[in-house]
């Protein structure tokens, strides 16, 4: 039997195995050339399939299922499709104008009826808690947020950020349970802000109670004059390209003794991963961290704990949101989205097929959501 350490040291040599970060130079350079191979074939079955090609929906399945636990488990340096994907990038958000163009800008009509929309749970595009009993979408991501209220300890009185705010589904929840938290939201998305603008006159919503307040603009740009107890960031920070920046940024936001949450995308895998098709149609430069970048970037915040969610979690929120998005077909195809519908309704189909088993492979417990608690230095 071979040993560990000679184990680990043959790996150093083979390309495109395990943690790429670690390879002799020969090999990282040979793992990189794979990469273009990897990124052609994908997008050559991708495009294949928004361009018209006829695949059902459990092979296209089955193939994810067959193809990504051997890429996690055995060749994750291959899910690197860009040099970038592997280190931090000069922004603390790269390409945000064009994430908002191609994503979160979207008709909010379709979008609002693929995340669900009800009277207290606004439209929330992040992962649903359902391994604590949940039935429905709304119950997984009340269960989601009251996770979050207990470990960042939110208590009445704070003044708390949201830094990525969404369409203020948790901005809203907080404030309902809490009669006396001030919440602040930060988003780029015009679309969104102008939903929640829209709340902030009805006096059904928390929103509304004037101690919510909105701020339209660029992570990048962020800048406020009150210090917060409490920040916290949901989904937002696959699209953070410097964490060391970023944390550098929110520790100037906090009062002495303050708080933030972190819950993102991870993956248990040795290096961050993104997909050449993603970059293109989805998420422009967005990119999963390793479950460890936060605990290595945080030079001004300290990573005081820190939870795995299992992937199956956000696998079934993506399956459910699949299901709402073809359910409400015949409303959003007369939606303008630029481009002919049909292609962008393959699109959307191939991303949430995809990560519908993504989440799901390997028993959720490569991809999940990572969360993390983090006070000032
Ligand atoms: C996946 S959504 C999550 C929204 C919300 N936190 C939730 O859980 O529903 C990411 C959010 O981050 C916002 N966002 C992304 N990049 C941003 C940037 N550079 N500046 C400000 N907001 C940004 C998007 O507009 C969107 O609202």
């Amino acid at each position: 039997m071979i040993s560990p350490s000679i184990g680990r040291a043959l790996q150093r040599h083979i390309p495109a195995i395990g943690d790429i970060t670690s390879k002799s130079p020969l090999a990282y350079r040979l793992s990189r050339a794979t990469v273009p191979v990897v990124n052609t074939v994908q997008m050559a079955v991708a495009e294949a399939y928004i361009n018209g090609l006829e695949v059902p929906d459990v092979v296209l399945r089955s193939l994810f299922d067959t193809c990504m636990p051997i890429l996690f488990k055995h060749f994750p340096s291959l899910l690197a499709p860009y040099d970038w994907v592997l280190t931090e990038t000069p922004h603390v958000a790269e390409g945000s104008h064009d994430l908002m163009k191609l994503q979160y800008d979207l008709p909010q009509g379709m979008l609002n009826r693929m995340l669900g929309e009800g009277s207290l749970i606004y439209p929330k595009y992040s992962m649903g808690l359902w391994e604590n009993g949940a039935e429905n979408l709304e119950q997984s991501q009340i269960h989601m947020m009251d996770d979050v209220i207990e470990k960042l300890g939110i208590q009445d009185g704070d003044r708390i950020l949201d830094f990525g705010c969404g369409w203020g589904c948790v901005p809203n929840y907080i404030l309902s349970k809490f009669p006396n938290v001030q919440m602040t939201g930060l988003n780029l998305s015009h679309e969104q802000c102008d939903y929640i603008r829209n709340k902030m006159t009805d006096s059904e919503s928390y929103l509304s109670s004037g101690r919510f307040q909105l701020f339209e603009g660029d992570l990048n740009d962020a800048s406020f004059t009150e210090p917060f107890d409490k920040i916290l960031s949901v989904g937002v920070f696959c699209h953070v390209g410097n964490l060391t920046q970023a944390f550098q940024k929110l520790s100037t936001f906090l009062k002495p003794l303050g708080k933030v949450f972190i819950h993102i995308i991870t993956v248990r895998t040795p290096n961050n991963i993104s997909s050449a098709y993603t970059h293109k149609y989805i998420f422009p430069h967005g990119r999963y961290w390793n479950f460890d970048a936060v605990p290595n970037c945080d030079r001004d915040l300290k990573t005081i704990d820190r939870w795995y969610m299992n992937g199956t979690n956000y696998s079934q929120t993506f399956a459910i949101w699949l299901q709402n998005f073809d359910r409400v077909q015949d409303e959003i195809r007369v939606l303008d989205y630029g481009i002919d519908y049909a292609r962008f309704r393959r699109i959307w189909r191939f991303y949430l097929i995809w990560f519908v088993a993504n989440f799901a492979s390997c028993d959720g417990e490569i991809n999940g959501n990572g969360q993390y608690l983090l006070e000032r230095r």
